[in-house]
Formats: structure tokens, sequence, C-alpha cells
């Protein structure tokens, strides 16, 4: 397993743990219904449902070295949003038969989009993932984006991740396109 929670640092974001400073910040990204709009069912969290996930994202970490890294832009040093790894949901891996296939995501507040953030984070993540740092020995990483959501299928197409299937998930009847990246693909895209 890697070092707990590693931080990462591109051009204008840190990759880091979390802090309980930024828990009020989530809860209010995690409230706004743009923001969810394309998350699993669509609506905005409770206050206590952001807290529970809050917590999740932490104890992911000790528990399987990867997860989900709090995003900061290093100007400001203010939290904008998340994007890290998990396990793909067990029902969608199930529907895409992809059990225990690892799916990289990313989110950000409103008020950062478009600045190439998520497409900036989302390279770090996958140049971390692959990394013999990480030692996730990972093949391949998929994401699983709502077919609607054009920006996020703008930022997998930025990662020249390359769509693989597109079918409904049973729970919450929403098409999802499933994108995919592998170990061999990035790292030869690194190396041209
Ligand atoms: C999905 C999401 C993270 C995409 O955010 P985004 O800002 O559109 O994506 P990027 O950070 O890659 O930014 C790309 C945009 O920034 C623009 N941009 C501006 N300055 C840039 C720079 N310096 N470098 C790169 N791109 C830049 C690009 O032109 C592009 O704009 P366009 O979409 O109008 O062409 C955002 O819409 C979001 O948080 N949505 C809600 C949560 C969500 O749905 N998550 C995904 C679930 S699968």
């Amino acid at each position: 397993m890697s070092a707990v929670f590693p931080t990462l640092i591109t051009q204008r974001l840190a990759l880091r743990a979390w802090r309980p400073e930024d828990l009020d910040r989530y809860r209010t990204m995690s409230a706004d219904p743009e923001v969810m709009r394309f998350i699993g069912d669509g609506q905005p969290r409770t206050s206590s449902d952001a807290e529970i996930s809050f917590g999740r994202m932490n104890e992911a970490w000790r528990k399987r070295g990867f997860g989900i890294f709090a995003v900061e832009e290093l100007e400001t040093e203010s939290l904008i949003g998340l994007c890290g790894l998990e396990p793909v949901d067990p029902t969608v891996a199930a529907a895409i038969d992809a059990e225990h296939a690892t799916e990289i995501g990313w989110r950000l507040d409103r008020s950062c989009w478009g600045n190439g953030y998520a497409t900036e984070a989302a390279t770090a993540v996958t140049d971390w993932a692959f990394s013999a740092d990480a030692a996730l020995d990972l093949r391949r990483l998929l994401a699983i984006v709502q077919v609607k959501n054009t920006a996020s299928i703008g930022v997998a197409e930025r990662l020249h991740m390359v769509r693989e299937q597109r079918t409904i998930v049973p729970g919450n009847q929403r098409w999802i396109d499933v994108f995919e990246v592998s170990r061999a693909a990035w790292t030869a895209r690194e190396a041209a």
C-alpha cells in the first residue's frame, strides 16, 4: 500500500489530504444542484450526507491506499473541488462487466469551471495512479460519465480516454458512457 495521502503539485493546483476546515466548502459544493446534476441520482446532498461522504473520503485512503484528493488552487490557497480514484460502484461494475475496476472522478465548485483545472488535476491523478510511487498495479482506469454531462465528457476526451461502452445504470436508470485509459496507452503517450 502506498503512503497515506500523497500530495501532488501541478502548475496551478495542489492535490492534497482533506482538512477539517474543507468541510464547509465541500458541503456547499454538494448542495449545489448544478454541481450534483450528473452525480448518481442527480440530487443535491443534504448537509449530513455531505458530512458522511467527507468522512468516507478520508477513511478510504487509510483502508485502500488510494482515494479522492482535495483540490486546492495554489494562487488563492482555497479548496476548489475534488479529483481522485475509487472502486467502481458494484451495481455499475456488474452492469458494465468491470468488477474490481478503478474509476477516476472529478468535481469542481461551479465558480472554477472553464479554467482547465479538472483536466490538470485528472492528468496528475492519472500520472500518479500508474506510477511506481502509488504501487497500485492498475492495468487501466475507467471514467463513468452520464451521457448528458458534456463538460465531464470533455475532460475524459482531453485525457485521451477511449469511450468503450454506453449502457444504462440499473439503479437510477441513467445512461452512462464508460471511458477507459490503459496503463500502456497512458505511459506510451507520456513517453512520446
Ligand atoms: C466536469 C467538470 C469538472 C468539468 O469542468 P471544466 O472546467 O469544464 O473542465 P476543465 O477543467 O478541463 O476545463 C476545460 C475548459 O476550460 C477552458 N480553459 C480555460 N483556460 C484553460 C487553460 N489554461 N487550460 C486548459 N483549459 C482552459 C477550456 O477551453 C475548456 O472550456 P470549454 O469547455 O468551454 O471548451 C465540471 O463541469 C464539474 O465539476 N461538473 C460537476 C461535477 C461533475 O459532473 N463531475 C463529473 C462526474 S462524471
